[in-house]
């Protein structure tokens, strides 16, 4: 009867399953083979997470004298649900739903070879998984935007049981915490994969331009799992380069001389690179630039550049966080429509797919950590929380070109533990990569009219989000803000804006809030009031669709914000889009 005595006397049952963290558990996987266990899984709503509280994971059907027990579940009689998708758009039963569903399946296997190693890849799942193979709890991961890999090599068996429970409640210790402005969707969104590896496999590699080099060096990294020393050999045939890279202590270093043709936007030109090491081989489409800050310049491949952005959050009509891959394209395509060179990915890791479709089509990327708001920032498991989303989203995307900004969050209020906190991951950041710029979306002091937040200081470009012209809609302390400031190096306006119902006429006065033409007028006039500020180097402003949002509740709204320059559906272009489009073809 023990799955029973659980139930009734474990109060805190999470405590005891995050006793058990999936963390930093990245593999470079690109062109690595794989087996898919996406599908039909079955699934139960469970409310009040009695799978984890009386141990259904266990499968105890009979007592310790073998008499069958009654069970409040069925795995394989239960009903089936896409894997991956959002459950909340899989039944109108789901749409709102908050809490764990318990998603399990079988799967087959037979080891290719006795020493190989065996993990399971979930893409993404929202917002913590608990993970259970044949019975065994292999772990819990945090965190609904970046992946993470099991390893289940010793727990495999020829006919296996893998049950997930995914829970999305919203909980103020979180990352991100328990209020946000977007929809709370909930699942395993993201594809399931089987990776077969060797004994000794290669688990990471970064491969770029070498900063400083005059673009005539590159630098390789690796880290080696399963051998402490040999050699790695890296091929670019196209730049007829093979270089020898010496792995000790399974860590491999090397700059080599080369003189790749760099990756631009008008041209994003990627190479084919491979790394070997003990016959574990992993490719790679590689872009190298260079990108940096000098004084109050943005340069890429040491040319300014301004970027002409804007912010975007992963949501579809049709998919809600799952976007496709279509979907990804037809919003880059559309962001170009507007002669956008920039996006902001707003405000946790987009899908993987996000970057290197950037790195093909020649777009820059602002990515971003959930530390959104008012986060526990004295909590230090809410630190090691958002440290380690920031680490499995630097290890998955280290190598593209299109990314040239790690954000750690967004408006968060300049206090004490807040600047411990966000300057511990900018600290973090530039530990795992030193090639890319640092940034966070702040506030201007309203009352000083001045850029002040002390986090500019870890920063290299500081982003400020602000609504003049809409939640404050005194304009004229636009103009005083950015002349009062002199912040020594870039800034970008990542956010400003209004809502708007595509469509609703104006009625010709100031009160026609949410049309179209008081969109425009707001675009109108901050494009005039940030036009020509020496310092700012860029615009994201929010936002490019507009998306499903349960704070939205104005009629007009509808539960999404409507402050999109496209439609949800992406179809119907509001006024500003063409404001922006002008304003961008202009630079
Ligand atoms: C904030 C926030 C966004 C939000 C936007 C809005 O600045 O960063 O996440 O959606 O404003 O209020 O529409």
């Amino acid at each position: 009867m023990a799955d029973r005595t659980d139930g009734i006397h474990t109060m805190d049952f999470w405590a005891k399953f995050e006793k058990k963290l999936i963390e930093g558990s990245g593999i470079a996987d690109f062109t690595r083979s794989r087996e898919s266990l996406d599908g039909l899984w079955n699934y139960g709503i469970d409310q009040y997470d009695s799978c984890l509280r009386n141990g259904w994971y266990n499968e105890h059907q009979t007592d310790p004298d073998g008499r069958p027990l009654p069970l409040d579940y069925s795995f394989d009689e239960w009903d089936t649900i896409q894997v991956p998708s959002c459950w909340n758009l899989q039944s109108d039963k789901l749409f709102l739903y908050e809490g764990s569903l318990v998603y399990t399946r079988k799967f087959s296997y037979n080891a290719d070879c006795e020493s190989e190693r065996v993990f399971i890849k979930f893409g993404g799942v929202n917002e913590r998984a608990a993970i259970f193979l044949n019975q065994t709890y292999l772990g819990m991961h945090r965190g609904g935007s970046t992946p993470f890999f099991v390893e289940v090599t010793q727990v495999l068996k020829p006919e296996n049981r893998l049950l997930v429970v995914a829970n999305n409640t919203r909980r103020p210790s979180n990352i991100p915490m328990d209020n946000t402005d977007w929809f709370n969707y909930g699942g395993i969104y993201r594809s399931v994969e089987l990776l077969r590896l060797p004994a000794t496999f290669i688990r990471s590699f970064e491969v770029g331009l070498q900063p400083d080099s005059g673009f005539e060096q590159i630098y390789a990294n690796l880290k080696i799992d399963g051998a402490d020393s040999g050699t790695a050999v890296l091929k670019i045939p196209e730049l007829n380069l093979t270089a020898e890279i010496a792995v000790i202590g399974g860590i491999g270093r090397a700059v080599i001389p080369a003189k790749p043709l760099l990756w631009q936007l008008d041209d994003p030109k990627l190479y084919d690179v491979e790394i070997e090491f003990g016959g574990d081989i992993l490719r790679e489409k590689i872009g190298f630039r260079e990108i940096r800050v000098q004084g109050s310049e943005i340069l890429l491949n040491g040319k300014s550049l301004f970027l002409k952005g804007v912010s975007a959050h992963e949501d579809s009509v049709a998919n809600g966080k799952a976007v496709t891959e279509a979907e990804i394209r037809q919003v880059y395509s559309l962001a170009k429509e507007m002669n956008c060179n920039f996006m902001r990915l707003a405000h946790y890791p987009h899908s993987e797919s996000a970057a290197r479709i950037a790195d093909e089509v020649g777009l820059l990327l602002w990515e971003e950590i959930p530390v959104y708001w008012a986060i526990e920032f004295s909590n230090p498991d809410t630190y090691k929380n958002a440290e380690n989303q920031l680490t499995e989203l630097i290890c998955r995307d280290i190598n593209r070109a299109s990314v040239i900004i790690w954000s750690i969050g967004n408006e968060n209020l300049d206090e004490d533990p807040r600047l411990a906190f966000m300057s511990g991951l900018a600290g973090r950041a530039r530990s795992l990569d030193p090639t890319r710029l640092i940034s966070a979306a702040c506030f201007a002091d309203g009352e000083l009219l001045k850029i002040t937040d002390r986090l500019a200081e870890y920063l290299d470009i500081i982003g400020i989000n602000e609504y003049y012209g809409w939640y404050d809609p005194d304009f004229t302390k636009l103009p005083k803000i950015l002349a009062n400031s002199n912040p020594g190096k870039p800034v970008v306006i990542t956010e400003f804006g209004a809502d708007c119902r595509a469509g609703l006429p104006a009625t010709g006065t100031r009160d026609d809030m949410f049309t179209e033409d008081f969109q425009l007028d707001v675009y109108e006039r901050q494009i005039e009031m940030l036009r020509g500020i020496s310092y700012i180097k860029g615009t994201s402003p929010w936002i490019f669709f507009d998306f499903r949002c349960p704070r939205r509740l104005h009629p007009v709204q509808n539960y999404y914000n409507i402050k999109g320059l496209l439609t949800a559906d992406l179809r119907y272009k509001k006024k500003a889009f063409y404001a922006m489009q002008s304003y961008y073809g202009g630079l």
